[in-house]
């Protein structure tokens, strides 16, 4: 028996550096700290659905390197199958990461490695065949994701893309996905029109500039302002949670594993959505994105 929830994506080790300020073109400036994560949109999501009890399978490709090895060992330590997770002779993705200023925000550098070798072939057909729900991110190769969501599609598979980094997807993969979960910027790149955060009108108008199919939901997280749910039978904002933030690097990759990991056992997007914004918000109180991944209990507890 394969797992229930298979995530198709990017794993990468994170270099994080912890600064007051982020330094300003040709400008050399002190950090406060450095700090090695485990990281990758995909790998944070698989993580996160695993820490909150879910049984998950990560399908991915690390390089032959130092980081390759420990980036399997965390995975399989927090719990997630990694049965199709492969070795790519080269170097494993790895992202530049600066944590700055009094809010915690980041600017992010990946450079993907073994990450651009993943391929759709890695997914055995007796997986995907017990898989019902299928994530994906772009920090692979779209092409790659358009074939596996191909196949999940034929094989009756829910299929969740999100968004994130934006690039250009083709009108296939928009067409076969059933559920985006995207941000405001990402939103504004794709709808081409200008989002607000705090204008709902705004958001609305976007969504509707992507011109989705009446079968398909649309998932906008708005930072701290909270998330915004948009499907056919259902338009609702819900409100974010006020926490502490530390390090919101993996926020979107947390409020994606627990949506996807409710979703799994409801099939209600509503309540999906905001237990994953309860999870989202405890995420950023702790620092790295793997590592900041809360379990079923601290979400139930803490808020
Ligand atoms: O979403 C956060 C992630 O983006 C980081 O872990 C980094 O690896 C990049 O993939």
């Amino acid at each position: 028996m394969g797992s229930p929830i298979a995530v198709f994506g990017s794993i990468n080790m994170d270099l994080v550096i912890y600064s007051q300020t982020k330094p300003m073109e040709g400008e050399t400036i002190f950090g406060n700290s450095f700090e090695t994560f485990q990281g990758g949109k995909g790998a944070n999501q698989a993580v996160a659905i695993s820490k909150l009890g879910g049984d998950v399978t990560f399908i991915g490709k690390v390089g032959n390197d130092i980081f390759g090895q420990q980036l399997k060992e965390n995975l399989i330590n927090v719990g997630v199958n990694t049965d199709m997770l492969y070795e790519h002779e080269g170097e494993s993705g790895v992202a530049f990461i600066n944590v700055f200023g009094a809010e915690s925000q980041n600017q992010i550098i990946v450079v993907p490695g073994a990450n651009s070798h993943t391929t759709s072939d890695q997914i055995s057909d007796n997986l995907l065949e017990s898989v019902q729900i299928i994530i994906s991110q772009l920090e692979v190769p779209a092409e790659e994701v358009e074939k596996v969501f191909l196949r999940a599609k034929e094989l009756g598979c829910y299929r969740i893309l999100n968004t994130a980094p934006s690039i250009k997807i083709s009108k296939e993969l928009i067409s076969l996905t059933d559920l985006f979960i995207m941000n405001e910027s990402e939103l504004e790149s794709y709808s081409d029109t200008l989002v607000q955060a705090s204008d709902l009108n705004s958001i609305i108008e976007a969504i509707n500039n992507l011109s989705l199919r009446d079968d398909q939901s649309v998932v906008v997280t708005l930072g701290a302002y909270g998330v915004f749910i948009y499907s056919k039978d259902n338009q609702e904002f819900i409100e974010g949670h006020k926490v502490e933030a530390i390090d919101s690097t993996g926020s979107g990759d947390c409020f994606v594993g627990a949506l996807a990991n409710s979703y799994l056992g409801n099939r209600d997007l509503v309540e999906a959505t905001k237990f994953a914004n309860k999870a989202a918000a405890l995420s950023v109180t702790k620092k790295g994105a793997s590592a900041s991944m809360p379990t079923m209990k601290e979400v139930n507890l803490v808020l």
